[in-house]
């Protein structure tokens, strides 16, 4: 046996790319035997797996490539992937020469046709059945993230992903069971379905034809044998139908975290986002989350100084979330995007007035993450150990995604159990084994 190539790769942006790095490990083994290094001085191929949602990491990668350069054994190769390879495309070769080649977050099924060709550039965002060819690596071996779709049709006004990532298709449903299958008979007992848009499942497929929706999904895979946890990332409020609502809340294998993005909490601003939901809508469906599932763990994703962005639009923003009390919030400063209708409106708000009510809002929501954390205390979870930690430890998850440390060993990994919370802080639990 050859020694195995050495593979560095970095990661940036959402779970989705988390997945797509993993597909490409998959790929690349199939084709060739790779270790993944994590110094970049060792490797034979770098791969920097790019976000383009906002402009700072994009204006970080031409830095980073030079940093790589520096370090790396003069026979290494470098391929950008990821959605600042779907957006700048040939451009990042024109400005990074030794850049090897460069391959579009819709096409990172196709590593192995591009890592030998030099300055390939494979960017189609076009339909394509290979898009959603599932690879087999997992990052963690006890739970497993599976792609239920590919792409977004919104065109929120703020965001680059249609451009980057194509025309929305969902997975035939038998696809995503069978991966699962697959998955649970290796050791997974928990599983985070993938998406753009998760709960706009079944709308569109490619060559296929089925009756589905989301809440249908939900139900075909919680039929799964030995499934015990399923999460999904990210749903969008606007789906978020009663049916859908009453599912996520009564069937047990579904964990009671969910994501509900809001954007921003004036209704003018969300139309000129083009969310289709207004603050009302919004709030209707986080009453309707707890009123049915009071336990759930309910998450956002909020972005400060849109243009037209005024003090009453920002408060209407803070008065949700005093409303909803979020339990994990990211929060960005609004960043103009090529390829966005909101870059082109006349008016951008001031950004030094953007950062002060970026951290208004991250102010007040520590404050309540806090009070949520503290109220843990002496409080029982059911976890689900999946990783081993330094000093003794090993983390888990609880149903509703808190972080929980418990002293133990390697026996607990992929096991379920009760976990009294002994100390809490802003970021993790302590507990004892019950
Ligand atoms: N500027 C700032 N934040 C953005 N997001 C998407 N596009 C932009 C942008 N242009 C945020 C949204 C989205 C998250 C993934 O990134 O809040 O939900
Ligand atoms: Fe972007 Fe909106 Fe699609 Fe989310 S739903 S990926 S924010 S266009």
């Amino acid at each position: 046996m050859p020694e195995p190539k050495k593979l560095f790769i970095e990661t940036l942006g959402c779970a989705m790319n988390v997945r797509d790095s993993e597909h490409m490990i998959a790929e690349l083994n199939r084709k060739d035997s790779y270790a993944l290094t994590e110094d970049v001085s060792q490797a034979d191929l770098i791969l920097i797996n790019t976000c383009s949602v906002r402009e700072k990491p994009v204006a970080k990668l031409f830095s980073e490539i030079g940093v790589f350069n520096k370090k790396k054994k003069p026979t290494a190769k470098i391929g950008v992937c990821g959605c600042t390879a779907s957006h700048l495309g040939e451009e990042i070769i024109r400005r990074a020469p030794s850049v090897d080649f460069v391959l579009g977050a819709r096409n990172v099924s196709k590593i192995t046709e591009v890592v030998d060709t030099r300055h390939a550039v494979e960017i189609d965002t076009d339909y394509d059945e290979s898009s959603y060819a599932f690879g087999e690596y997992r990052s963690n071996p006890f739970k497993a993230m599976v792609n239920i779709s590919i792409g977004c049709d919104k065109g929120c006004t703020f965001c680059i992903v249609p451009a980057t990532r194509g025309e929305e298709i969902s997975i035939p449903s038998e696809l995503i069971v069978q991966e699962i299958g697959k998955a649970v008979a290796t050791g997974a007992k928990e599983v985070m379905l993938l998406g753009q848009n998760v709960n706009n499942y079944g709308r569109r497929f490619g060559t296929h034809e089925e009756e589905i929706d989301f809440t249908g999904l939900l139900q075909k895979v919680s039929r799964i044998e030995g499934l015990e946890r399923i999460r999904f990332t990210s749903p969008h409020p606007l789906h978020m139908d009663d049916a859908f609502l009453e599912e996520f809340a009564s069937n047990p294998k579904i964990c009671k975290q969910i994501h509900v993005p809001l954007q921003s909490g004036s209704t003018r601003l969300l139309k000129a986002m083009k969310r289709g939901y207004t603050k009302e809508n919004f709030l209707s469906r986080c009453a309707k989350i707890r009123a049915l599932c009071p336990e759930a763990a309910i998450s956002t994703d909020i972005i400060v100084g849109f243009p037209g962005e005024s003090e009453a639009d920002f408060e209407d923003t803070m008065a949700v979330l005093e409303e909803v009390r979020f339990e994990q919030l990211f929060s960005f400063k609004y960043s103009p995007r090529p390829m966005t209708e909101a870059a082109l409106y006349e008016a951008q708000v001031d950004p030094l007035a953007a950062s002060e009510r970026l951290s208004r809002l991250q102010a007040r929501h520590t404050e309540i993450l806090d009070e949520i954390m503290d109220a843990q205390l002496s409080k029982t979870h059911a976890v689900y150990f999946d990783e081993l930690k330094p000093q003794g430890k090993v983390a888990g998850r609880s149903d509703d995604g808190k972080l929980v440390f418990v002293e133990g060993s390697e026996e607990l990994l992929g096991k379920i159990a009760s976990v009294r919370i002994t100390k809490t802080s802003r970021g993790a639990l302590d507990g004892a084994l019950l």
